[in-house]
């Protein structure tokens, strides 16, 4: 497996690879089981698998955890090479921001709701960011975990509306053996208080089994309580939603996602699940 940390190597790479399937999982590093997901699938698509590793400062607002998100870049390339990646693209920020740096790459309206009201400028970050690195790895397909289900969707509108040859795939949440959906930032989770995360997905499959009794509104607020009741210090939205354009159900033949953004203590976690 390469590290590649410059333009011009990343290009004599990809330079080397060119009549081959190039799957990419782009990532903040920080790797778990639920990143690896993507690289396996990778893997079993294409003929060879590039993850990234960069934490993208244009994606977290002044308030959030940028300066303390965490980075291990060591342990993270000893987990990639392990399920035999074959190479990681780690960027400095002076290669993705240089000075002059004047693009941003907006998707409307998607971006605005649930987590984009919550975070106005999140997505205009991800996005700004994830159109320079499909640029740079020109991967034949990229893998995007459903945990983040409004970043896949506003990942495949981008796509599209800017035809970008990349086929954008996405990959199944993995869960803890409690079904805690796995994420970087459930290390700053105390044991009690990853005890409270984990009823979390039992709430949401409990919504599934009353889904066909209650209407949606309600449905809606009877879980905002649960979830404050499992112990949840504040709920920023449950929602259920048109599992692609994430807008309100119209009607009951619409495929639908129900998504959830909570928050115990300082530490925010994001879930969702078909319904
Ligand atoms: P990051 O949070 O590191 O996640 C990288 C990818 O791993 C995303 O596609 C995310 O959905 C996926 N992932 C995280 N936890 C997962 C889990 N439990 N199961 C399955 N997939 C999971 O998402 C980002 O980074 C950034 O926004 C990025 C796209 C890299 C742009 O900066």
């Amino acid at each position: 497996m390469i590290i590649l940390n410059t333009c011009a190597a990343l290009n004599d790479w990809r330079e080397t690879h060119s009549l081959k399937s190039i799957g990419f999982a782009p990532t903040m590093g920080a790797l778990h089981e639920g990143h690896l997901s993507l690289c396996e699938r990778a893997k079993a698509d294409n003929d060879i698998v590039i993850a990234s590793i960069f934490v993208n400062p244009t994606q977290f607002a002044p308030h959030e955890d940028f300066d303390s998100y965490p980075r291990t870049l060591e342990a993270d390339a000893k987990k990639l090479e392990q399920i035999g990646v074959d190479a990681i693209w780690a960027p400095t920020p002076e290669i993705m921001y240089p000075e002059g740096f004047k693009t941003t790459v907006h998707v409307d309206g998607m971006t605005q709701i649930l987590e984009g009201a919550f975070r106005p400028t999140h997505f205009d970050g991800v996005t700004t960011v994830v159109a320079k690195l499909f640029g740079q790895v020109r991967p034949t397909r990229a893998y995007f975990g459903e945990k983040d289900y409004q970043q896949l969707q506003v990942i495949q509108r981008m796509t599209k509306d800017l035809n970008i040859n990349v086929d954008v795939i996405g990959c199944p949440i993995v869960r803890d053996a409690q079904g805690l959906a796995l994420s970087s930032r459930n290390a700053y989770l105390s044991d009690a208080e990853i005890e409270i995360a984990r009823r979390l997905n039992q709430i949401l499959k409990g919504a599934k089994e009353r889904f066909e009794v209650d209407s949606i509104t309600q449905l809606e607020k009877e879980l905002k309580r649960a979830i404050l009741d499992a112990g949840f210090d504040k709920v920023d939205y449950v929602a259920i939603r048109n599992a692609s354009s994430l807008m309100p159900i119209e009607n009951a033949s619409e495929a639908m996602r129900i998504l959830v953004a909570a928050t115990i203590n300082k530490t925010r976690l994001i879930d969702n699940m078909p319904l």
